[in-house]
């Protein structure tokens, strides 16, 4: 199965959102292999977002999200990296569809309350970037129920 690195970020911790967004993963029958909050550092950050280094809003971008912690997150099942993204919403919470967590849950690009990797690529580099201990193996009792 594949698996995404999802994160609530600053403004998801500080609006209590964390319970919200885990809980939409759980019922989706998504696995969660790996969790912890995290006040990460702007060096850590950057490496997060080394792609859009030198866009204007990369300084803002890294100062919102050194601000304060994050939830770190690592979730498995059928097309995890894709449908993680379509529960998320698009980047643009203005163009998000209600029933989204961004659509339901915010207003402003710079402030969207959570991330998700956007390939199954990215999602290894991230989940290694953020989980260098590595994720948890186990298998969901209720597997036979969300899987035929
Ligand atoms: P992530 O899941 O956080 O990676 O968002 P994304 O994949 O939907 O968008 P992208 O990777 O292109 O941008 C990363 C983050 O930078 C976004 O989630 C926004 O918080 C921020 N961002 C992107 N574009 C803009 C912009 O035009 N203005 C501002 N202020 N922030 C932006
Ligand atoms: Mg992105």
């Amino acid at each position: 199965k594949e698996r995404t690195y999802i994160m609530v970020k600053p403004d998801g911790v500080q609006r209590n959102l964390v319970g919200e967004i885990i809980g939409r993963f759980e019922k989706r029958g998504f696995k969660l292999t790996a969790l912890k909050l995290v006040h990460a550092s702007p060096e850590h950050l950057e490496k997060h977002y080394a792609d859009l280094a030198g866009k204007p809003f990369f300084p803002g971008l890294i100062k919102y999200m050194a601000s304060g912690p994050v939830v770190a997150m690592v979730w498995e099942g059928l097309d995890a990296v894709k449908t993680g993204r379509v529960m998320l919403g698009a980047t643009n919470p203005l163009q998000s569809p209600v029933g989204s967590i961004r659509g339901d849950f915010a207003l402003a690009v710079g402030r969207n309350i959570c991330h998700g990797s956007d390939s199954v690529e990215n999602a290894e580099k991230e989940i290694k970037l953020w989980f260098p201990e590595g994720t948890i193996q186990y298998s969901l009792a209720q597997e036979s129920m969300i899987y035929e």
